[in-house]
């Protein structure tokens, strides 16, 4: 059993998030309650049999913190032969995310409004996933919130014992010292190897549509960090 499971049952005190307030418009409160049945699934203390779920044997990609959701939904409509979750807990956001979804009429895409770390833990089974995106993670820049940063030796842990061998890990960020804290991190873990890394200016996303952080960050002036990392067979 890997340190991840070991772990698993702990309560943990420290959250990736702190849930923002932010204003929710009618179209995406409707949305929660008149799309939840065909593209929601809720949290529950047991794996998700993705078969069932989807209705096909499709790899299936979890994509964590998806923001408002647009960058997910282009992706399951220009791949329709990957399943893929994502994972919110921002309300308006997964609000927005089931809108899109509806109008691009797609069928390979499910929501859980969770944090996304007990949903590795609880609802994702060990070596299902063929990959994971974690696009643009909140940075928590000041010093003493570096622990709140979701990229830690656990999650990468964790992740690494979802994933199948060989599948993926991939992560953007536009944070100079996130990348840091990232390359290191993953320096450090045993269970992964880096395939790919781009430093750029927007110009050459790794294998993902542009995202509306990313976005943010370069109307800032910050650069882009995006790495492919691979499971390493054990
Ligand atoms: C900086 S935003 C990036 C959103 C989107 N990926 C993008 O690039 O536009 C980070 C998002 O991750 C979400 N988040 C942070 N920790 C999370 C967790 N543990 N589980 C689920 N979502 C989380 C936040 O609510 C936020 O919407």
């Amino acid at each position: 059993m890997s340190n991840a499971e070991k772990t698993g049952p702990r309560r943990r005190t420290i959250r990736t998030f702190v849930r923002r307030a932010g204003r929710m418009t009618s179209p995406q409160r409707k949305a929660l309650v008149d799309l939840w049945p065909r593209y929601g699934l809720d949290f529950a203390e047991k794996s998700i049999d993705f078969a069932s779920v989807f209705g096909n044997t499709a790899d299936v990609c979890l994509e964590i913190g998806f923001g408002n959701g647009d960058t997910l939904v282009q992706q399951a409509q220009e791949n329709p032969q990957q399943n893929y979750i994502g994972v919110e807990v921002h309300e308006p956001g997964v609000g927005h995310c089931l809108n899109a979804a509806r109008k691009a009429d797609i069928t390979n895409l499910r929501l859980i409004v969770h944090d996304a770390i007990d949903v590795l833990q609880r609802q994702m089974a060990v070596d299902s996933l063929n990959r994971i995106n974690l696009y643009f993670p909140d940075p928590w820049p000041k010093k003493r919130h570096h622990k709140r940063r979701i990229v830690q030796p656990s999650f990468l842990e964790l992740c690494a014992d979802r994933l199948r061998p060989g599948g993926a890990l991939h992560i953007a960020t536009d944070w100079a010292n996130y990348a840091e804290h990232i390359g290191a991190a993953l320096g450090a873990s045993a269970r992964f190897t880096v395939s790919e890394r781009r430093e750029h200016d927007g110009d050459q996303p790794l294998d993902r549509p542009r995202t509306k952080f990313e976005r943010r960050g370069l109307r800032k002036g910050h650069r882009i960090w995006d790495w492919r990392f691979e499971r390493i067979d054990q």
